[in-house]
């Protein structure tokens, strides 16, 4: 253990003795011994500078060496969170650093961060604050990553332009970074995403932000690939390497309503058949109807993490995710291959239905999925993932409970290149041609 997680784990045992019933929330930890680790969710993971940060979220945790909940089910995770990726590890023993933050109420849900890798940097906006306490003012943040996983927390100063009060922060909109841009594609604004805020709005348009100039903006009309229709609960993928400017890959999620409030499982949805793409730079979009092992629809908090060959390739990893309609969350994940798009279902994942579960491509060619839950009340349900880090090795298509350090460079799986030996490349492909020709 580090030296950092020994200390708050005595300070915590030592506060545990001296509270009485009743306060014991003051003693609860963000990283709990994995032994009284339940359920890390809605929190989001990015990669700078070789460490895994952890942002934000919620954590259930046993009464050390008992295994009643401790606290309030529902404890919002109030430091930032880091994993080295320099060195191999396992999920069962794995030490997660705690870097507490410098301001009041920035524990929040599903932030919306958008990573800039190059300058070893994340933004942080959006989100929801659990049952709306402690709500402040909105702001940009940034954390800037150290080398040794840690960091500094501070508030951006934006460029004149967009204001962020003529903005609605909102959730469940779809992020992604492009290396120059953060890009959020719809969401909804609750009273929980915005002090102040009376009504539950889905969002239209897309707001970029620009990681240089540090100008916030929001279109519709030719700027956001679905137009004026409001979109929540989709995800967003950047694949870079595809025609100038790289493409956005949108799918699943809601249709969202502007003019009353719906429940997301009432609203019309977006199938996982047809994906949408987009250029960042140009924002010409387009659809394609993708073939394969296609996700049952309705879907969303699922998570994603893509991954390209040399050769030109690119897979998407898809997890999980819950369908709002039933009430159910998934088992499951797939493989989206570009530019057959083709879906290639993968094993089953251990640890049972998942949704709400952050995910990063770590290490060459694994996928390092973060927390995650079933149903709303599993969050009481212990994980039976250590900490809840759950890996997987795209080429050789296996679920794994350990992070290697030296893997090969990625490869698409044996089944996909079958899949692409056995076809020809463009056949299936209209609107896509285009985007993939060059
Ligand atoms: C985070 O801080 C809030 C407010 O002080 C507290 O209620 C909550 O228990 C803390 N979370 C953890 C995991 O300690
Ligand atoms: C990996 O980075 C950590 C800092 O997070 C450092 O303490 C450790 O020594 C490094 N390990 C290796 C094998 O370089
Ligand atoms: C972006 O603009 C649209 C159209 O004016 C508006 O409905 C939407 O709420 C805006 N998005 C955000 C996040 O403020
Ligand atoms: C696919 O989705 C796009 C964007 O929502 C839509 O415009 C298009 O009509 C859909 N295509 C089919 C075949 O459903």
């Amino acid at each position: 253990m580090a030296p950092q997680g020994l200390a708050s784990a005595l300070l915590a045992s030592l506060l545990a003795t001296s509270l009485t019933a009743g306060t014991v929330d003051a003693a609860l930890l963000d990283v709990p011994a994995p032994k009284n680790y339940v359920r890390r969710a809605l929190a989001r993971a990015t990669v700078l500078n070789n460490h895994v940060y952890i942002e934000g979220g919620q954590i259930t945790q046993f009464e050390d060496g008992s295994r009643s909940v401790r606290g309030r089910v529902e404890n919002q995770v109030n430091s930032t969170l880091s994993i080295p990726l320099n060195q191999s590890w396992k999920s069962e023993s794995v030490a997660i650093r705690a870097i507490p933050k410098p301001f009041e109420s920035l524990a929040r849900n599903r932030w919306y961060l958008w990573t800039d890798a190059k300058e070893g940097a994340f933004y942080a906006w959006g989100g929801y604050w659990p049952f709306g306490l402690g709500m402040v003012t909105d702001e940009v943040y940034k954390f800037t990553a150290d080398n040794q996983g840690g960091g500094e927390w501070g508030v951006e100063t934006l460029a004149n332009g967009l204001r962020l009060d003529q903005l609605s922060p909102g959730e469940a909109g779809a992020v992604t970074s492009t290396g120059k841009l953060g890009i959020v594609i719809g969401g909804q604004a609750t009273p929980w995403t915005q002090l102040g805020r009376e009504n539950t709005r889905q969002l239209s348009g897309m707001v970029t932000f620009d990681f240089e100039s540090k100008a916030l903006m929001n279109g519709t009309q030719r700027f956001s690939p679905f137009g004026n229709t409001p979109v929540v609960g989709a995800s967003a993928e950047f694949i870079s390497g595809v025609g100038d400017n790289g493409i956005v890959m949108v799918m699943g999620g809601h249709v969202g309503r502007t003019d009353k409030e719906v429940p997301v499982g009432e609203m019309d949805f977006f199938e996982m058949r047809n994906v949408t793409f987009f250029d960042p730079v140009t924002k010409e979009a387009w659809s394609q109807i993708t073939t394969g092992d296609v996700p049952v629809s309705p879907r969303m908090g699922f998570c994603t993490a893509a991954f390209s060959t040399k050769e030109g390739g690119h897979e998407i990893f898809v997890f999980g995710g819950h369908n709002e309609r039933d009430k159910l969350a998934y088992e499951d994940a797939y493989v989206l291959s570009l530019p057959g798009f083709v879906w290639t279902k993968l094993p089953t994942p251990p640890g049972g239905r998942r949704a709400y579960q952050t995910c990063v491509a770590v290490g060459n060619r694994q996928v390092l999925s973060v927390g995650g839950r079933g149903n709303e009340g599993e969050i009481m349900i212990a994980d039976e993932i250590p900490q809840g880090l759950l890996l997987f090795d795209m080429t050789s298509m296996e679920w794994k409970l350990e992070y290697d350090a030296k893997t090969a460079a990625y490869e698409s799986a044996n089944a996909i290149k079958e899949w692409y030996k056995k076809r020809y490349l463009f056949s299936s492909m209209h609107g896509a041609k285009r985007a993939f020709a060059n």
